[in-house]
């Protein structure tokens, strides 16, 4: 396959220095007082740009959201991200079950306490941080679950900031039958739970094929993998009424090439495909490494958001040489998301928002501000850095490459669907 390009965007943004000094004197000012109550209002207002995004079915106030794992799996860490800045948060994935608590993915509830941050270098050499843990899924009840989402959800609507519940569901082997009733209950059981709280709204849910299914024993060869991408929301969507439930697959990074990857997003924009969005792509798998007696674990870092942008890359150039780039389909980045121009690359390859797990978990010398919770902190520097943050990107794309409506003002959404206007690869 071709090599595609990992970055669109300059090593430096030469932007006027006036506006360069402002970022820097808010950098400074909010590191040292915390970011303002509505900062997403405060950057409208003061640099015309318009943080506005989506999230499936949501619209949300800017896109960065917490995803999926050890850092939304109690209710304090909700409460604390919502009131935070956030703008959506994935609860930890629970594993399916069926009303007699049997589970045909219940290897995936281990308790695993010890989680180390660690620091990683790619292939290219760059420094970066890995999460390395040897747990998987929710390792409580699974009625201890819809009692947290339940909660969690309840902030969500007093907040108006989504909050999504996520599930593994039955991946059978090749030749094996989806477990009917675990699928029946599990989605029944979440469906009820959210409509209790949400009423009408329609509930969206991620379904977490994790790296972890690499080093199991589930069948991942290729064909079956497909066939899950396939196959699982057929079989979620039975249980539900049309509208009811919007989902969302996260696909994983396989242990296969750039262009099986591409398969998978081609499969999933497919009309075969009953998927609604997907989040590109959880993280890698070294099924080398041991860590804690374990031998295969997950890793990120900048390999990850390497391989992401140049598979999202490739995919987009297929969309343009197959003429279906104006086919909607909404796309979630996550991965080593560690600075607001890496959100910007994500979003220039049409992710309308970024889903964070590692940056959120760094080392405080990471960050400049000093009070607050991670989430503020690493807002602030997505935000605000003045070196690569969201605001110096944004105004770069502006002032340098005439991204902008009518009267002047950036939005996220003008990032996000220019891949349908103009050819990404040409233009920049
Ligand atoms: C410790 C840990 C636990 C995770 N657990 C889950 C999970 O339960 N469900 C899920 O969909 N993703 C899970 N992930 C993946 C993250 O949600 C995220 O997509 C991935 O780490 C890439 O983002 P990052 O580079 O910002 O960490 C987990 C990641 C880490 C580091």
């Amino acid at each position: 396959m071709k090599d595609y390009p990992i970055y669109l965007l300059p090593d430096k943004f030469d932007i006027d220095e006036k506006i360069k000094s402002e970022i820097l004197k808010d950098y400074k000012r909010f590191g040292d007082e915390g970011l303002p109550d509505n900062v997403e209002g405060y950057i409208l207002e003061k640099y015309k740009i318009d943080l506005t995004a989506e999230y499936g079915p949501f619209t949300i106030k800017n896109p960065f959201g917490k995803s999926s794992g050890q850092l939304s799996c109690n209710i304090n860490q909700v409460k604390a991200d919502l009131e935070g800045g956030i703008g959506f948060v994935v609860l930890k994935t629970v594993i399916a079950q069926d009303e007699s608590q049997h589970s045909n993915m219940a290897e995936w509830t281990v308790k695993a306490p010890k989680m180390v941050v660690e620091e990683i270098f790619s292939k290219k050499g760059q420094k970066g941080y890995t999460i390395t843990w040897k747990g998987r899924g929710w390792d409580k009840s699974f009625q201890d679950y819809l009692k947290f989402m339940e909660e969690a959800l309840s902030l969500s609507k007093s907040s108006n900031i989504p909050v999504i519940p996520s599930c593994k569901y039955h991946l059978p082997n090749p030749g094996e039958v989806y477990d009917e009733k675990e699928y029946r209950f599990t989605t029944k059981s979440l469906l009820s739970v959210w409509q209790r709280i949400m009423g009408n709204v329609p509930m969206a849910l991620e379904q977490d094929f994790s790296p972890t299914l690499s080093g199991s024993d589930r069948n991942t060869d290729q064909q079956n993998i497909i066939d899950w991408l396939i196959n699982v929301p057929l079989n979620v969507k039975k249980w539900c009424r049309k509208g009811e439930i919007v989902l969302g697959l996260k696909l994983m990074n396989a242990l296969y090439d750039d262009e099986f990857q591409v398969q998978m997003l081609k499969t999933i924009t497919s009309a075969g495909c009953d998927a609604d969005y997907a989040i590109t792509f959880n993280r890698l798998f070294d099924p080398n490494k041991v860590f804690e007696g374990k031998k295969g674990v997950a890793y990120g870092g900048w390999d990850l958001s390497d391989r992401n942008l140049r598979v999202l890359s490739a995919f987009r150039a297929w969309q343009y040489e197959s003429g279906t780039v104006k086919k909607d389909f909404s796309l979630s980045a996550t991965g080593n998301i560690n600075s607001g121009r890496l959100m910007v690359e994500y979003g220039l390859r049409g992710c309308c928002n970024g889903q964070i797990h590692t940056y959120f978990q760094l080392p405080q010398k990471n960050y400049r501000a000093r009070a607050g919770t991670r989430v503020q902190k690493a807002l602030h520097e997505l935000y605000f850095n003045p070196v690569n943050g969201l605001i110096l990107t944004m105004e770069w794309l502006r002032d340098k490459k005439g991204i902008h409506s009518e009267n002047g003002l950036i939005r996220w959404q003008d990032i996000y669907t220019f891949y349908k206007k103009q050819n990404i690869f040409k233009f920049f």
